[in-house]
């Protein structure tokens, strides 16, 4: 079983199925996981790396050129793609084709009670060799608008796979229904054990020698999740978001960065391994030395090299939100949370937005801060749906997604867009 392929021999191949996913309805068959990179290949060892202070520029290609142009970032996103799986999160399961769905119960929903006609779906995804990986999946339906014909309606959805911390609470549920999108929920733990040394998950199930981290199955899981819902008759194929908090956070940028399905990837609170750059830890924010021995295995094992060693990192966090470019990325994030490093989500912000002002979308790259702590709390909701509102369907929102909240924060890096 393959978990690797070389690094950029199926760039050309990727892109084309990059490409063809946009907009893809039937989704069945479409494997769009990304295959991972081959990292002996692409992997040097840390001392022959060099050390860069700064967060390093996301715009210089491996031939030691700098991007001058949308095809060339084109291809120094494969590039940061092979580097980003090769050193941090390891090999994606292996791509399948055969996801199926089993509805076990559908009719409508008393959560939240106050939306009638709202409607709840609980299904059984199966897929992988010989059916062997199983991953339920919950759906709250919004009522049809009155002038759409019964069955005709298509809602815009936001996938989230925190379920194995229970559903969101009822005033969150509300709020997204209200606004008229399906919220759909899984748990990725069911593929992927959160527990050091476990291998238990339905991944493990399915291959029992995979060897990528955790992670990586969790965003795998969130791929498999949009490919069932492109199979559906009443979600809006170009207008998928995916959240998730924390963990679930950190494997929303991956899933989000690797997926050109993904219109929206909306991590929350993600921090260390997340949206925080890894050269710039705030006082009291979790650094690699803390993450990667207490959480190993959320990381390519590799990667424990570089405690100590962080800046000869060759990417830092700001290159894996740039890779969502130019489709929408939102961060949202509790100021008083500062194990999750908010300022140094600023700075890797301000990095990954000079790639989507060279692409010409700097309004698609948000952030969204509040008061508070560690939570996704319905505030942080509230402003998924306002920037997903303003993106998707042009509604100007009522608040910036620029504003800095430390704005006296020396910017850690000294390059520029070309
Ligand atoms: C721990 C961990 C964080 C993680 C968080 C969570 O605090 O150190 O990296 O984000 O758990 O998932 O809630």
């Amino acid at each position: 079983m393959h978990f690797q392929t070389s690094p950029l021999q199926n760039a050309a191949g990727r892109h084309l199925l990059a490409q063809w996913c946009i907009g893809c309805l039937v989704a069945l068959a479409c494997t769009a996981s990304f295959p991972p990179a081959d990292a002996a290949t692409v992997r040097k060892p840390v001392d022959q790396l060099p050390v860069v202070k700064e967060l390093p520029d996301p715009f210089l290609l491996a031939d030691g050129t700098r991007v001058k142009s949308p095809a060339d970032w084109a291809r120094r996103r494969l590039e940061l793609i092979d580097l980003v799986l090769s050193y941090e999160y390891g090999a994606l399961p292996p791509a399948v084709s055969n996801v199926k769905s089993t509805v076990l119960s559908s009719g409508p929903t008393t959560r939240p009670a106050e939306l009638p006609g709202a409607t709840e779906t609980n299904v059984l995804l199966t897929m992988g060799p010989e059916n062997k990986i199983a991953l339920h999946m919950h759906l709250l339906i919004p009522a049809a608008p009155a002038d759409k014909a019964p069955g005709s309606a298509r809602f815009p959805v936001i996938l989230r796979g925190d379920l194995g911390w229970k559903s969101v609470k009822p005033d969150i549920a509300a709020a997204v229904l209200q606004r008229g999108y399906i919220l759909a929920e899984f748990d990725r733990t069911e593929l992927a054990a959160d527990k050091k040394d476990s291998r238990e998950g339905g991944i493990y199930t399915a291959w029992p020698d995979y060897n990528g981290s955790v992670m990586s199955a969790w965003a795998w899981g969130y791929q498999r999740g949009v490919d069932y819902l492109l199979t559906r008759p009443d979600i809006e194929a170009n207008h998928i978001a995916i959240t998730g908090h924390s963990r679930g956070g950190k494997a929303v940028l991956l899933a989000g960065a690797l997926d050109e399905r993904i219109a929206l990837t909306a991590p929350n609170g993600s921090g260390s391994g997340g949206a925080g750059a890894f050269r710039f830890q705030a006082p009291k924010s979790e650094a690699i030395e803390n993450i990667v021995p207490r959480f190993p295995y959320w990381f390519e094992p590799h990667f424990a090299d570089f405690i100590g060693h962080v800046d000869q990192l060759p990417f830092d966090q700001h290159s894996i939100k740039a890779l969502v470019a130019p489709r929408a990325f939102l961060e949202t994030s509790g100021l008083g949370d500062l194990w999750s490093n908010p300022e140094g989500s600023q700075q890797a912000y301000l990095a990954a937005r000079e790639v989507f002002d060279f692409l010409g979308v700097r309004d698609q790259i948000g952030f969204a801060w509040r008061a508070g702590k560690h939570e996704h709390n319905l505030q942080d909701w509230t402003a998924l749906l306002d920037f997903a509102d303003w993106r998707f369907f042009g509604k100007q929102p009522a608040r910036a997604f620029d504003t800095l909240a430390f704005p006296q924060s020396e910017k850690k890096f000294t390059w520029a867009k070309p």
